[in-house]
């Protein structure tokens, strides 16, 4: 599983709760309120049958002794609701209480049960099918357990309304049987699972539906036919299956859809002209299909749609989106498509937040009246043939509400950076990188007060680091590697507040749900991959590859959150500090290719974190550290040292035979075997990758690129607006 679809998952999980913690609030609240009605007995035992078959769990407040007083509270309990005037349990929401095992099929004896939910717990094996059938029962929630089996056939009468068995491991061909046994279904989720095969007949049974989600399984060919006879639904995910063949235009029957997501599938062709009678669509999003030619006109003038997500296909033309009937148009990705000409049309698309139209095609200049888009946002124009940088500067400059930019001047090459720029004032993410820039780092950088991320690298920059740099209190990310830099490192650097102080991290965390984080996550051969990290970004100081000389400060020892330092291939001298062993939370050293000498200091090894740690090329002396993660880093992180010895390199590096001896006991003693693989990548996911991975690609080429763009980043939209639409 990649990135993007592990971290989709992740989103796509979080969304489906707070939904449903929304959805069961009102009985959560009516549990609290309950009188204390005496429980009947059989619900009582029901209950205490259902906790006393999950023995490593215990639920707070449940009585598992069957003769104690406090059993006739059980509407008291933990997540239980009653029925006031009966007494009878109607409600069981256990949601999120780690619990463990099978459900028990004793819950089949609440008979006036109208809710079950258990939903994120850990509970494995299948549904006893008996559940199912409970006369009254009305919303049934398992997901996000570890369920498996084949799908429950459904045989007998159901009054079930929702039934969400999504995020578990069902597996075997999907089965709408439900759909012949209640009239009442509305909600239908299926997602994540290992359901494989053919899409199945028989949905349209389900007259009522309303919701219907499939999506991350193996679902096969086309949609069956019989699925647009259902006239009332509003959301139908199928995205992230094997569903191939067009589009079909019977897709305008269903009239009365909000949500349509049909991305990460093999669907190809042209998209129908049919949204003139889907009058309600909102957000529709067919990413990652094989759909060629051009945007169809109902589409481009659907006036109810907010989001529009079409990346990668094979999409053409220009982008003639008729803005004056879009009028509440909030997302565009249009990235990695074959789209044409020039942006003239999108001037009129008030209500844009997020524009993506990275690898595409386009060119002329950014129009003038872009300066109209106040709520713009986000916005990447990557790889495509924009030109004329200072215009773009200028209009961009003026968008109030930009926070997200990742500039790319000299679209052709030739054009400089200004001396001094106007606007940006909420500008939190600049990158001006891999453009053959020369001349000193701008100072007007200094005055851009939010900045969060500034990332200036592959550039032919000159000149010494501006200490200025230092004055960005918000800055956690600066990454100037890549140019020409010279001088030593200002001491400056050692102030900057965001690395020093968790706290102004910590205060990003809770504005993460509006603010985008990313991080380059590797580079291949020329291409650069930039992926979006929600909830966290990774603090880092990249230096790497300039001509920087002097010491190496001690004083960034105080840099306690910065988790990445990378100071690699530099001409920096004298020793390693000691220091760096209190930058605690460190999980990346890059030293490599300088001249530092003297020795490495035994205390680094505190840093618990350290999962990447290179001194490679230097000059330095004596024995390699022991303990904590130096017992996990390979020789080739001392390579090139020769005078450096010790465990693991004995004995290619030059050592006293004695000690030699005494190192390789040591780590036969301890049953070391250095796990170099293992090690890394627990240092590289530790903790570091939440978030959404919907990244924007630089692939250019490589340091003396002379075509140069925007590249911009869109925030994870998708999951939160279902739910909020919900
Ligand atoms: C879709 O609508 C058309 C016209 O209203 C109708 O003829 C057709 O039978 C419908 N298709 C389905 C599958 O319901
Ligand atoms: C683009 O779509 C193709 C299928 O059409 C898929 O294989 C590929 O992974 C997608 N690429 C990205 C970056 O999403
Ligand atoms: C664009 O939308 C407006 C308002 O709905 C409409 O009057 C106009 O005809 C549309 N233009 C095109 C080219 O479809
Ligand atoms: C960019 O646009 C401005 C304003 O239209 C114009 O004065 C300038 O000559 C253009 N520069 C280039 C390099 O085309």
């Amino acid at each position: 599983m990649d990135l993007r679809t592990t971290t989709l998952h992740f989103i796509l999980q979080w969304g489906v709760l707070f939904y449903l913690v929304f959805y069961f609030q009102p009985m959560l609240i009516s549990s609290q309120n309950i009188n204390p009605t005496p429980c009947n007995s059989t619900d009582v035992s029901a209950l205490q049958a259902f906790v006393t078959s999950l023995p490593y769990s215990t639920i707070k407040g449940w009585s598992s002794n069957s003769s104690s007083v406090k059993n006739t509270a059980c509407c008291n309990w933990t997540g239980i609701s009653c029925d006031n005037s009966t007494g009878r349990v109607i409600g069981v929401d256990l949601q999120l209480m780690n619990l463990q095992g099978n459900i028990s099929p004793s819950l089949v004896q609440l008979d006036q049960l109208r809710w079950l939910n258990l939903s994120y717990n850990r509970f494995a094996g299948s549904i006893p099918n008996q559940l199912l059938y409970l006369p009254n029962l009305e919303r049934l929630d398992v997901s996000n357990n570890f369920l498996r089996g084949t799908i429950p056939i459904f045989n007998g009468s159901s009054s079930l309304e929702i039934f969400d068995i999504s995020y578990n491991n069902f597996y075997g061909p999907l089965n709408p049987s439900i759909c012949n046994y209640t009239s009442n279904i509305k909600i239908l989720r299926y997602s994540k699972n290992l359901f494989r095969g053919d899409f199945p007949i028989g949905f349209s049974n389900c007259r009522s539906i309303e919701e219907i989600r499939l999506d991350s399984n193996i679902i096969m060919g086309s949609i069956a036919v019989d699925l647009f006879k259902l006239s009332n639904l509003k959301k139908l995910y199928l995205q992230d299956n094997q569903l191939s063949g067009e589009m079909s235009k019977m897709f305008s029957n269903l009239s009365n859809l909000i949500e349509l997501d049909i991305s990460d599938n093999l669907f190809q062709g042209k998209i129908p002209d049919i949204f003139g009678t889907l009058q309600k669509l909102k957000t529709f999003s067919a990413n990652s299909n094989d759909f060629t030619g051009l945007l169809p006109s109902s589409l481009v003038n659907l006036a109810s749609l907010r989001i529009l997500l079409l990346r990668n296909n094979s999409l053409s033309g220009q982008i003639d989106l008729n803005c004056s009937a879009m009028t509440q148009l909030s997302l565009l990705d249009l990235e990695s498509n074959l789209f044409t000409g020039p942006i003239n049309a999108l001037n009129d698309c008030l209500t844009l937040r997020t524009i993506n139209l990275a690898r595409n095609n386009l060119t002329g200049e950014i129009p003038s009246n872009f300066r109209n888009l106040k709520l713009l946002s986000y916005i990447s124009l990557a790889e495509n043939n924009f030109y004329n940088f200072s215009l773009a500067l200028s209009i961009i400059g003026d968008l109030p509400s930009l926070t997200t930019l990742v500039l790319v001047q000299n679209f052709f090459g030739g054009e400089h950076l200004p001396s001094s720029i106007l606007g940006f004032q909420n500008v939190e993410i600049l990158i001006i990188a891999n453009c053959a820039f020369s001349g000193a780092i701008p100072p007007w950088i200094a005055n851009l007060t939010k900045l969060k991320v500034l990332d200036l690298s592959w550039n032919l920059f000159t000149g010494t680091i501006p200490p200025q740099i230092a004055k960005l209190d918000s800055l956690i990310y600066l990454d100037l590697s890549n140019n020409v830099l010279s001088g030593d490192i200002p001491s400056s650097l050692t102030n900057l507040k965001g690395l020093i102080s968790k706290n102004i991290v910590q205060q990003w965390a809770d504005e993460a749900d509006y603010f985008p984080f990313f991080t380059l996550s590797n580079i291949t051969g020329h291409t650069r991959r930039y992926n979006l990290i929600n909830h966290q970004f990774l603090p880092s100081l990249i230096l790497r590859n300039n001509l920087l000389t002097g010491p190496i400060l001690s004083g960034f020892g105080i840099l306690k959150n910065l988790l990445v330092l990378d100071l690699g291939i530099n001409q920096l001298s004298g020793a390693i500090p000691e220091e760096l062993s209190r930058m605690s939370n460190l999980q990346v050293l890059d030293l490599s290719h300088n001249d530092l000498s003297g020795g490495l200091p035994d205390s680094l090894s505190q840093l618990h974190f350290l999962s990447i740690f290179s001194v490679q090329y230097n000059n330095l002396t004596g024995k390699i550290p022991r303990g904590g993660q130096f017992d996990t880093f390979s020789c080739s992180s001392y390579e090139g040292n020769p005078n450096l010895y010790g465990y693991p390199c004995n004995p290619y590096n030059k050592s006293t035979p004695s000690e030699f001896l005494t190192d390789q006991m040591q780590g036969k003693k301890d049953g070391l075997i250095p796990d170099f693989t293992a090690g890394a990548i627990v240092g590289m996911s530790a903790g570091v990758f939440i978030g959404i991975g919907i990244g924007a690609l630089i692939p250019l080429g490589g340091r003396f690129s002379t075509r140069c763009s925007f590249v911009g980043f869109l925030y994870n939209f998708l999951p939160r607006n279902s739910v909020s639409d919900a």
